[in-house]
């Protein structure tokens, strides 16, 4: 772990990331965004980034699960190392596995063997049981509670609340709604809501 962290994306959720990596011990840490509407104190816009690929770790703070997946990319591609940014607070079982560029916020629970992919959020307060698999650049986001043994395919989005049954897998590309019950397998890639949820569109 480098001293400085450059931090992709100055939304909240930036500002959130921020938090947690000066809570593990960065000491600097830097914002870059193409927008100006932030006052964060911005270093430059995304492409930038290539200036501080030898000094500092990364971190993409982007919501978007498809332009965090491509700025992550690019990054790596061009030899930036990216951070796992664990809360102090979060709840880690064993045999949990973790990936790069993935952040877990506070008051979160991941139990015994789950494996959660890179580029993922895993957000306030949710929760991910035993033996879960989160794929790669997934959004879990406030509040959501995915049962022991779910699959949760990459780029995936669960919403705020909702809640994915025990034994349920959710193919890639999926949005599940706020406050959305999946109690079967989802197999074809949309939107999903409601109680128990229900495909609305592609
Ligand atoms: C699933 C979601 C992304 C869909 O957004 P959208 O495509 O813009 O949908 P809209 O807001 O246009 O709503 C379309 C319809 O679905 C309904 N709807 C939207 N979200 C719903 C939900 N979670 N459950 C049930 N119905 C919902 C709306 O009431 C609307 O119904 P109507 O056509 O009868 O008026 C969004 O509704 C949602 O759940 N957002 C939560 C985002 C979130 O959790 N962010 C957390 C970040 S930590």
């Amino acid at each position: 772990m480098k001293k400085t962290i450059v931090i992709l994306g100055a939304g909240g959720h930036g500002r959130v990331v921020r938090d947690i990596a000066l809570s593990v011990g960065y000491e600097n840490v830097f914002f870059l965004d193409d927008s100006d509407r932030f006052d964060v104190g911005i270093k430059g816009k995304t492409k930038d980034y290539i200036n501080y690929i030898s000094n500092s770790d990364f971190f993409v703070a982007i919501g978007n699960n498809i332009v965090r997946e491509r700025i992550m990319r690019m990054i790596v591609s061009d030899g930036g190392e990216m951070a796992t940014l664990v809360h102090p607070s979060v709840v880690v079982g064993g045999n949990v596995s973790i990936g790069k560029g993935t952040v877990v916020v506070a008051g979160a629970v991941i139990n015994n063997g789950a494996k959660i992919g890179e580029g993922v959020i895993i957000n306030t307060c949710s929760s991910v049981d035993h033996d879960d698999i989160v794929g790669d650049y997934c959004h879990i986001s406030v509040g959501t509670h995915l049962a022991g043994t779910v699959c949760v395919g990459q780029r995936s989005f669960i919403c705020a609340g909702a809640t994915i049954s025990n034994n349920i897998s959710v193919c890639e590309d999926c949005i599940i709604g706020a406050g959305a019950v999946v109690v079967k397998d989802i197999t074809e890639k949309g939107t999903y809501l409601g109680v128990p949820a229900r495909k609305v569109n592609d």
